[in-house]
C-alpha cells in the first residue's frame, strides 16, 4: 500500500512558479519510484491571487491549506502591488496564512555545503562546516501586535505604531521546539531579545530561564542581546547551534545567516503549528528568498532552496528522514559535480538554468534511491 500524501502548492510571484517546476517534476519522479503517492493540488497566493480574485489569498485556499498535510510555498510579491492598501499586499496572503494555520514555530536553518565554502562573503575558514538552525517565532510579536496602524494627530503630524507583544505561552510553546532541535543537534541554544530595552524581551528571558530548567537542563543555554547576535554571526557563525528568537530578530538574523551560506538562493524553511486531526503538524514550507521579481521569468534562479524546503517536508510533516537525507545528498552531489545556477556561479563551473538544476538533481536523485533500494 502506498502512503497518501495530500500537498497544496502555491508557487505564488516573481520566481515562485520557476522553482516550484523542479518540485513538481521531483515530486512526480518520486510518485514512481517511492512507496509514497503524492496527490497536489496548485493554488494562488499573493499578486497572483490579487489579480484573480482581488485578496491576496482567499478564504478557500486558506481552507485548503488547513485540510491538506502540508504547504509548499514558492514566493509573493513584486513591485506593482507595492501601492496596494497595506492588506491587499501579496505578503498579506502569506502572514494570514501563517497566522489562520497558527504556524508559529519557523525552522531555518542555514548550513554550508563544503562544495560552496568558498562562496560566502566571509573567509572561508569561518563558514566552513558552519551549521545553524534559527528558530523564529512566526505568529507573534511585532508582526501581529496590537495597537497597530497610521493615525493622525490633533498638530497635522501622522504616528506610526507596532507593537512587540509576547505571552508566557507564546514563549514557551516555541522554547520547546527549540530545545528539542537542539538536543538532536549541539546541544545548544543561544535565546535571542533585547532584554536590555525590552519588557517584552525581560520576559522573555524569564520565561526561557524557567522552561530550561524545568524540563531542558542538559541543553546548554546562553542569552544574547540581538544586535550583539548579529555581530556575532558575521564575526563567529560557528558558536552558534540553534538561535531561539522572535518574530522580527528572526527574520532579520535569518538573512543574515543564509547570506552566510553563499546565496540565499540556498535556504529553505518550515513552519510548524500544532499537531492536527490528520496527526500530522500543520506545516508550510518555503524558501528563504523572496519573489526576486530582477530576475523572474528568466530561468535562471536557483530552485535549491526549493528543493531543500520538500526536504525539510519530509522529515518534519512526514518523518521520513531516509527521503529528506537523499533529497539533501541529491543536491550536494550535484553541487560537488560542479553544476551552480547564477547565484552561485565560480570560474570553471557548469552555470545551469533553473530547469536543469532541477534535472540534474533528479538524475543523483534516481542514483541514489537505486543504490537504497526503496
Ligand atoms: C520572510 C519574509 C516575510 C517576512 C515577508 C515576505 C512577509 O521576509 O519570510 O522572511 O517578513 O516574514
Ligand atoms: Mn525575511
Amino acid at each position: 500500500m502506498k502512503e497518501k500524501v495530500n500537498l497544496l502548492l502555491l508557487p505564488g510571484d516573481g520566481i515562485g512558479p520557476e522553482v516550484c517546476n523542479p518540485v513538481k517534476k521531483i515530486i512526480n519522479f518520486l510518485n514512481n519510484f517511492t512507496n509514497i503517492e503524492f496527490s497536489v493540488e496548485e493554488d494562488l497566493i499573493g499578486g497572483s491571487s490579487y489579480d484573480k480574485h482581488k485578496v491576496p489569498i482567499t478564504k478557500n485556499v486558506v481552507s485548503k491549506a488547513n485540510a491538506s498535510d502540508g504547504v509548499l510555498l514558492g514566493a509573493v510579491g513584486a513591485p506593482k502591488y507595492e501601492n496596494l492598501p497595506f492588506d491587499l499586499r501579496p505578503e498579506r496572503g502569506l502572514l494570514k496564512l501563517r497566522k489562520d494555520l497558527d504556524l508559529y514555530a519557523n525552522i531555518r536553518p542555514a548550513k554550508v555545503f563544503n562544495a560552496l565554502a568558498d562562496a560566502s562573503s566571509l573567509k572561508q575558514d569561518i563558514v566552513t562546516n558552519m551549521d545553524i538552525v534559527v528558530l523564529r517565532e512566526l505568529t507573534g510579536g511585532i508582526y501581529f501586535g496590537e495597537p497597530r496602524g497610521i493615525f493622525n494627530l490633533n498638530d497635522g503630524q501622522r504616528k506610526g505604531i507596532n507593537t512587540e507583544v509576547y505571552t508566557t505561552n507564546e514563549i514557551i510553546r516555541l522554547g520547546r521546539i527549540g530545545f528539542e532541535i537542539a538536543n538532536l543537534r549541539n546541544k545548544t541554544v543561544h535565546s535571542v531579545e533585547k532584554a536590555n530595552v525590552m519588557e517584552s524581551g525581560v520576559l522573555w528571558r524569564e520565561e526561557i530561564n524557567k522552561l530550561h530548567s524545568a524540563e531542558f537542563d542538559d541543553i546548554n543555554l546562553k542569552h544574547m542581546y540581538a544586535d550583539n547576535c548579529a555581530m556575532q554571526l558575521v564575526k563567529d557563525p560557528k558558536q552558534f547551534d540553534v538561535i531561539l528568537t522572535g518574530n522580527l530578530f528572526g527574520d532579520i538574523l535569518s538573512d543574515i545567516s543564509a547570506e552566510l551560506t553563499g546565496s540565499l538562493g540556498m535556504l529553505p524553511s518550515a513552519s510548524l503549528g500544532e499537531i492536527g486531526e490528520s496527526k500530522k503538524r500543520k506545516s508550510l514550507y518555503e524558501p528563504v528568498h523572496g519573489s526576486a521579481p530582477d530576475i523572474a521569468g528568466k530561468n535562471i534562479a536557483n530552485p535549491i532552496a526549493m528543493i531543500l524546503s520538500l526536504s525539510m517536508f519530509f522529515n518534519y510533516t512526514l518523518k521520513n528522514n531516509i527521503l529528506s537525507k537523499l533529497i539533501e545528498d541529491a543536491v550536494e552531489k550535484t553541487l560537488e559535480n560542479g553544476y551552480r545556477t547564477k547565484d552561485i556561479m565560480q570560474d570553471g563551473r557548469n552555470l545551469l538554468t533553473t530547469t536543469e538544476m532541477g534535472d540534474k538533481v533528479i538524475e543523483n536523485l534516481k542514483i541514489l534511491l537505486e543504490k537504497n533500494e526503496l
